[in-house]
């Protein structure tokens, strides 16, 4: 089995991974909502995605093993069954009188402030910032097509159970709020999209409680805690998506030992990578996207050798090729980049 960053598909993880190896997938897939990546799947064809990679990893995944999705539900699932909204807006509340001269002049003037900060300065919502940068509503006029929240944990938890997973936990990422994703709120009581979830499914197996791979304050600040409060990464500009580092970071410090094999079958940047590295785990990065692999295989490169200037020769990671028999699969794959 060969450790690094693949150009492939999620569904197809018994490419890359010798059968019952992997100790930990953490991943976040495309969540639905339009991104480039993913903006001409339809909803059949993304509940197929999630349902084969989780069939997939009922294969790759060792008994005792886990893999953690994050996720948030769907906020802005448009419904053309759902009854039309037909009451009219009635708030008197007027409209925030500031302009968006007036919100990039100020941000030109200080541009050490975030949006709260540049909101508080202007004496208007940090929503009303937002909406004067990136305009007014996508969706939600009383005579357009509904939009409806869609839980998403159900649909994952089925597909898990038939890839042969329970559900063994599930954390709660409080992140910040993403106002540009509710720009459909204008005509609705709804509130800002400020959370998504962290779902952890386990494959029967013999499972070893460590609790010591958290120190005491790690354990009583975040291992015991269902509720992780971890800023939300504020450039997306290489990437799309990314999630914080310390969101997997934790998973595999909680979830893995050092040596095992970690997995990112949606690895987009490369977050994941770079946090098995430097919790010294073995580790297998799929992307679809060519500019995603070769991305995420860099960092992951870049990573290492960020760990073999720093660490002594006995604690760099041992590489896979030494110590595995080639997995059936393995001809005529190298990782992306290279
Ligand atoms: C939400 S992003 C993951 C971002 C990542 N956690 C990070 O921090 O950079 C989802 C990624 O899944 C990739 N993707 C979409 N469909 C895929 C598929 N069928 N197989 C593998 N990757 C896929 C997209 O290219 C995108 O990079």
């Amino acid at each position: 089995m060969q450790e690094g960053v693949f150009q492939g598909d999620a569904c197809m993880l018994e490419q890359y991974a010798q059968a019952d190896s992997i100790a930990l997938s953490v991943w976040s897939p495309p969540y639905h909502v339009g991104k480039s990546y993913e903006k001409d799947q339809s909803f059949a064809e993304w509940k197929a995605l999630l349902h084969r990679t989780l069939q997939s990893h009922g294969r790759v995944i060792r008994p005792g093993g886990f893999v953690a999705v994050n996720i948030a539900d769907i906020l802005c699932f448009p419904d053309p069954e759902m009854p039309r909204l037909m009451a009219e807006n009635v708030s008197r509340r007027k409209r925030a009188d500031i302009t968006r001269e007036q919100v990039l002049e100020t941000m030109a003037r200080h541009p050490d402030l975030n949006r709260r900060q540049i909101a508080a300065l202007l004496g208007c919502s940090e929503q009303t910032v937002d909406r004067r940068l990136k305009g007014n509503n996508i969706r939600g006029g009383k005579y357009q097509t509904q939009t409806r929240v869609l839980l998403v944990g159900g649909l994952l938890e089925r597909f898990a159970m038939e890839a042969g997973f329970y559900l063994y936990d599930r954390r709660v990422w409080v992140k910040d709020a993403a106002w540009e994703n509710s720009r459909w709120h204008s005509m609705s009581y709804r509130a800002v999209d400020e959370f998504e979830y962290v779902y952890i499914f386990w494959k029967p197996g013999p499972t070893k409680i460590d609790r010591s791979r958290l120190s005491r304050d790690e354990w009583i600040e975040w291992g015991s805690r269902a509720v992780w409060r971890i800023p939300s990464v504020r450039a997306n500009d290489d990437h799309e998506a990314k999630f914080p580092l310390e969101l997997p970071r934790r998973l595999i410090q909680l979830l893995s030992d050092p040596g095992d094999w970690v997995m990112d079958p949606f690895v987009g940047s490369g977050t994941t990578a770079v946090a098995a590295v430097e919790m010294g785990r073995r580790f297998i990065g799929i992307d679809k996207e060519p500019r995603y692999a070769r991305m995420a295989q860099e960092a992951w490169a870049a990573a290492r050798r960020q760990l073999s200037l720093f660490s002594s020769p006995a604690a760099t990671l041992r590489t896979s090729a030494d110590e595995l028999a080639p997995s059936r699969t393995d001809a005529g794959r190298t990782p992306a980049g290279k």
